[in-house]
Order: C-alpha cells, then sequence, then structure tokens
C-alpha cells in the first residue's frame, strides 16, 4: 500500500482505501479495478472528453525512446533538485501531473524519496508507466479533476504539462511546493525551422499562479543537443509538431542525419500559502 497517500473518489469526493486489487470508497461503495499492468483508472466519463484523451501510443513510445537515450537528463535533475530543496518533508507525497509513460516520475521517487502518484489522461501513458516502477501508483485521471484529498499532497510536478493552479492549490499542503517545467523561446528553434517554413517566436507564459501560491523561484536554462535521425524522428512523433509538417519539409528531415538543436527550457516554483 501507498504510505501517505489520501485518495479521493472521482464519483463522491469520500476518500479512497486502497486493497492489493482495487480502490473502494467506504461510504457509497464505488469501486475502481486495478489493471492488470498495475495502473487504476479514475477517469469519470463526465472528465472525459473524447474515447482515447492524451497522448497516443506512438507518442508514447517515441517519448519513452528519446527520453531513455537521456537527452532531457539535465531536466529532469533540475527540476529533482528543485522539488528536493522546496519540499517541506524528506520523504515527501509527491504527485507528477501529465506523467505520461513516467520517465520524470520514477526518477524523482529515486532521487527525491518520495512516494510517488503518477497521474496521466491517457490510458496508454498510465499502462506504458507501469513498466517503470510497480510501486508508484499511477492513475487515469484529469488535470482538473485530481483523485486526492484536499491539502494531502507535500510536492506537485507539472513536467511539459497543464498547469491548473486552483486544483493544485487544493491537494497540497499548506508549505507545500508546486514545480512546473515549461519550453523557453527558443526551445528546438533549429528543428522548427525545418518543420514551419516561417517560424515565429513564441513567448510562453507561465500560467497564473493565482493568489493561493507564493511564486519563490523561476530560471531559465539553455543546453545543446546533437541528434542522429533516430532521436530527431522520436523528437518529432512525441511533440503535436508532427501533425503539422508538410511532406516535403518532412523529406528534408528524414534525409537530416545530424542535427544540433538548442533545448530552452523554464522552471519554476510555488509554494502554497
Ligand atoms: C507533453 S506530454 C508530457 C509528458 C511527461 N510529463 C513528459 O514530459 O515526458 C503531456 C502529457 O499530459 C497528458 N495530459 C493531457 N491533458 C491532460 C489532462 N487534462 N490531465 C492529465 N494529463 C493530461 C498527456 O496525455 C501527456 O502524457
Amino acid at each position: 500500500m501507498h504510505e501517505g497517500v489520501r485518495l479521493m473518489c472521482p464519483v463522491c469526493g469520500a476518500e479512497l482505501s486502497e486493497e492489493p486489487a482495487r480502490l473502494y470508497c467506504a461510504k457509497k461503495g464505488h469501486s475502481f479495478d486495478r489493471a492488470r499492468q498495475g495502473y487504476i483508472n479514475l477517469l469519470t466519463v463526465q472528465n472525459k472528453h473524447s474515447l482515447n484523451p492524451g497522448d497516443t501510443k506512438e507518442m508514447l513510445a517515441a517519448r519513452r525512446r528519446f527520453l531513455d537515450s537521456g537527452s532531457y537528463e539535465p531536466i529532469c535533475l533540475a527540476a529533482a533538485d528543485t522539488i528536493k530543496s522546496f519540499s517541506p518533508s524528506a520523504s515527501p507525497v509527491l504527485v507528477d501531473v501529465g506523467c505520461g509513460e513516467g520517465y520524470y516520475t520514477a526518477f524523482f521517487k529515486k532521487y527525491c524519496n518520495a512516494s510517488c502518484i503518477g497521474i496521466d489522461i491517457s490510458k496508454d501513458g498510465a499502462r506504458m508507466a507501469c513498466s517503470r516502477d510497480k510501486d508508484i501508483l499511477w492513475l487515469v485521471a484529469t488535470a482538473s479533476h485530481l483523485p486526492l484529498c484536499s491539502g494531502s499532497a507535500d510536492a506537485l510536478c507539472a513536467m511539459f504539462s497543464l498547469f491548473q493552479p486552483g486544483e493544485y492549490a487544493r491537494v497540497l499542503k499548506k508549505g507545500g511546493c508546486a514545480v512546473e517545467v515549461t519550453v523557453g523561446n527558443e526551445h528546438l528553434i533549429e528543428l522548427k525551422s525545418i518543420i514551419y517554413d516561417e517560424v515565429f517566436e513564441q513567448h510562453k507564459q507561465f500560467t497564473p499562479s493565482g493568489e493561493l501560491f507564493e511564486e519563490v523561484s523561476c530560471a531559465e536554462h539553455k543546453f545543446s543537443l546533437t541528434l542522429d535521425n533516430g532521436r530527431l524522428r522520436d523528437l518529432l512523433l512525441m511533440t503535436p509538431h508532427f501533425w503539422r509538417i508538410k511532406k516535403e519539409n518532412r523529406e528534408q528531415l528524414e534525409a537530416t542525419r545530424e542535427l544540433t538543436l538548442t533545448v530552452h527550457y523554464k522552471i519554476r516554483t510555488l509554494i502554497r500559502k
């Protein structure tokens, strides 16, 4: 069972109890079975706006190959160090929202000595994440309605995923931290200039954090990454750029043997007031 983790029934809001094969609420008897691979689906029909929401199997497989190659390890380490330094507990309950196939979650668990909950709206994501670490609680759920009791988490992270200030503030304890990583303006600019005929600099801002958080750090980092053709293809496949690339630009990319890219990311930390 998962030490210190307090989950909330997505149907009635009561606290859930955990058994090896399921989660259930004693109040109204709602029950959620553990899938054979180990994840639990807590996404209700009201919160499921399409048949298979979130990233597809192909995107997730490309993401796994790409991340396992170590290309984004500096980002993973920077986020892990931030969680470790701002978490109010030395063995935190940590929620990774939009965890995808679980690369960052599994690293954070070991590095931060955390009890981890990985949440993604994609069932294929949760299914794939189970093979990373069986001791992490992998859940299918939405960021806008997290299946966690109010004030139950020490730390929360959103790695290139959504930031929902109200809901994240609800599940964090007072003094808990939210760590968000997002892309900077020059992220993968060299790849974008092959994909698009004209590249506009994107000034992506962090979502306003609202009055329930105090921003305690915000930083930008850049590094260079040289990728061979296979890793380039994986990088393209795991992003929405894949759907936008024209045939002639795809052919140019397929003929590119190696490309050096700028990785530009931003990381901010908020503390729950
Ligand atoms: C860009 S990917 C990042 C995945 C992972 N954090 C990483 O960096 O490898 C965004 C993830 O958010 C998930 N996602 C999209 N909408 C979501 C929502 N409403 N609630 C939870 N997850 C969501 C997608 O399925 C996808 O796995």
